[in-house]
């Protein structure tokens, strides 16, 4: 190990979750203080490997494997400690410190790098106040930058020519090519980046490892980026993470924009806890980076078609990230606009307002399973629940998912089921009245257990009760609460055979023939009671 500075290896064990780490090979579930799953280094049908996320480590208790994050990644993937530090690196979105016997040629390799994209930055903002940068510096300006928010984010502008090609004419053209900031082609070496604003993208240790540049004549793409490179990569790269990471911190949450501008503008109008993904495809990396830093994330999307699908897809990236301390939220812009246009018009109050509406993430993947299926039909709802079952089986504390289950069952009773209410009215069979303490037990059973209240959803709908409404707190295990229900049911039926037997009788005394079918219903009410003895007896 002696190699690695002590305190990069101790910095990854910080700043990723065992949980998440092991998370992504092994499904795990919360029981007690530990997560638990089945062993990856030994065969086992139940689990009996834990995990424990504050100590940070994993213990078989089948077969006495025990290690750290690095030792998980060297032995599920039997890779040596160098490559599981790598990986774990790029996870955690930090840069790998000096190898002591790195080849002499790598690291001079790597700091050119480094030095290219520095080098071209302090062009790019000279440029920018230069007669060249006129258009591209009135353009930001007139976005609302001012020239110290152009300093802090280095912002600059790319000339029509090949700056940065002839800037290094002399140097390994290799290099070059490898960050990304040139391309060769038939007449030499030409820049990727030319008329374009642009910003530099920071690593989280404030790095520049890539470009975003955009277009300022209107010309498509709207932005152009670094493709990835090996010190970018735009799957595990946050735009504004390396501004933000302290404010995460104090604000105890981070919000998630969709664009480079957004999240600058956001940053310095009041929500200095804000990022932006490169580009709007969140990835499971991204949100590993955000978890760790905080689990309590906001996601802010344009409220247009493209924002609610690229909620849809953070809601299902987040589901495994979950613990039953950490609130995801979402929030829209409506109107067409985003955040930067926002603060623009109508200010941080109204983005205040925004932040502070986001709906909790419980409603959002309530809303949008509502939306995705037609759920007044039994095949849509067959859908939704797939649906919902797929989203929620990616929790991995059992007990939260099993609150989020309850939570939805009794959301499914209420809401899906309530069209049997009225479309069976016209066929409804008159039941008498139940009093107030039934009333209340029986409210009381379907809102804490949904199973049952599913199982005997038709006899509920029709007992005329609002479900919604609150009622005191009761002692009932759910095998009582089964037995309250049936016998109650059992109780209705009887009273209801009672009264078609009192019909029966007063007909008989006018004169009418019912004798055949007042023995019929006897027969009946004997039957009921007597499943009504054995109910109570057992
Ligand atoms: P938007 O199209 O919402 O752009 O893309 P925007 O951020 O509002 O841009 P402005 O305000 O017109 O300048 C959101 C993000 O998607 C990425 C960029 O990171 C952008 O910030 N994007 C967009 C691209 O990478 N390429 C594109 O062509 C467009
Ligand atoms: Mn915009």
């Amino acid at each position: 190990m002696g190699k690695y500075d002590r305190n990069f290896t101790d910095e990854l064990r910080e700043r990723l979750s065992i949980v998440d780490v092991v998370g992504r090979r092994v499904p795990l579930v919360k029981k007690g203080q530990n997560y638990w799953g089945c062993c990856p280094f030994h065969n086992e049908k139940t689990p009996s490997f834990s995990v424990n996320e504050d100590k940070g480590f994993y213990h078989c208790f089948g077969c006495g494997e025990h290690g750290d994050i690095i030792s998980f990644i060297m032995k599920s993937e039997n890779v040596d400690f160098k490559t599981a530090i790598t990986e774990l690196a790029a996870q955690a979105g930090l840069k790998m410190p000096d190898y002591k016997p790195k080849p002499a040629a790598q690291v001079e390799r790597e700091e050119s790098y480094y030095q290219i994209m520095e080098t071209a930055c302090d062009i790019y903002q000279k440029k920018l106040y230069e007669p060249e940068g006129n258009i591209a510096l009135n353009y930001i300006r007139n976005r609302g930058f001012t020239d110290d928010m152009i300093k802090k984010y280095r912002i600059g502008y790319a000339p029509k020519n090949n700056i940065i090609a002839n800037k290094f004419i002399n140097a390994k053209q290799d290099n070059l090519l490898s960050t990304g900031m040139c391309r060769r082609g038939e007449y030499g070496m030409y820049d990727f980046f030319r008329d374009k604003l642009m910003f530099p993208i920071f690593n989280a240790h404030g790095q520049i490892v890539a470009f975003s540049g955009r277009s300022l004549d209107g010309s498509e793409p709207k932005y152009i980026n670094t493709s990835d490179t090996e010190l970018f990569h735009k799957r595990k790269t946050i735009f504004g993470f390396n501004f933000a990471r302290d404010a995460i911190h104090r604000a105890n949450r981070s919000i998630v924009v969709e664009g480079q501008i957004d999240a600058i503008q956001m940053q310095c109008h009041g929500f200095p806890e804000t990022v932006a993904p490169l580009g709007t495809a969140l990835t499971e990396d991204h949100i590993a980076i955000l978890c760790k830093a905080n689990r309590n994330i906001v996601f802010c999307f344009d409220g247009d078609a493209a924002g609610q699908k690229a909620a849809a897809r953070a809601c299902d990236i987040v589901m495994q990230f979950l613990r039953d301390t950490s609130e995801v939220k979402f929030a829209f812009v409506s109107g067409g606009k985003d955040p930067d246009e926002i603060l623009k018009t109508a200010g941080e109050s109204a983005m205040h307002k925004i932040i502070d509406d986001a709906i909790p993430l419980v409603d959002f993947l309530w809303n949008i399973t509502n939306s995705g299926f037609n759920v007044s039909t039994p095949g849509g709802r067959s859908q939704a629940e797939k649906f919902l079952k797929q989203k929620l089986d990616k929790i991995t504390d059992i007990d939260l998912r099993s609150e989020y289950e309850h939570e939805y069952n009794s959301r499914k009773f209420n809401q899906w089921h309530k069209w049997k209410k009225t479309s069976q009215n016209s066929i409804k069979i008159e039941l008498p009245q139940i009093d107030d303490i039934t009333k209340n037990t029986v409210i009381f059973i379907v809102n804490n257990y949904p199973e049952i209240a599913e199982r005997y959803g038709d006899f509920l709908a029709n007992l005329d009760i609002d479900f919604d409404s609150n009622v005191p707190e009761m002692v009932m295990d759910e095998k009582a609460a089964e037995k309250y229900i049936v016998s109650l049911k059992l109780q209705k039926y009887i009273e209801r055979l009672q009264k078609e037997k009192k019909d029966l009788t007063t007909k008989l005394l006018s004169g009418e023939d019912t004798k055949k079918e007042l023995v019929e219903i006897e027969e009946k009410i004997n039957d009921a009671q007597q499943k009504m003895d054995t109910l109570i007896s057992i």
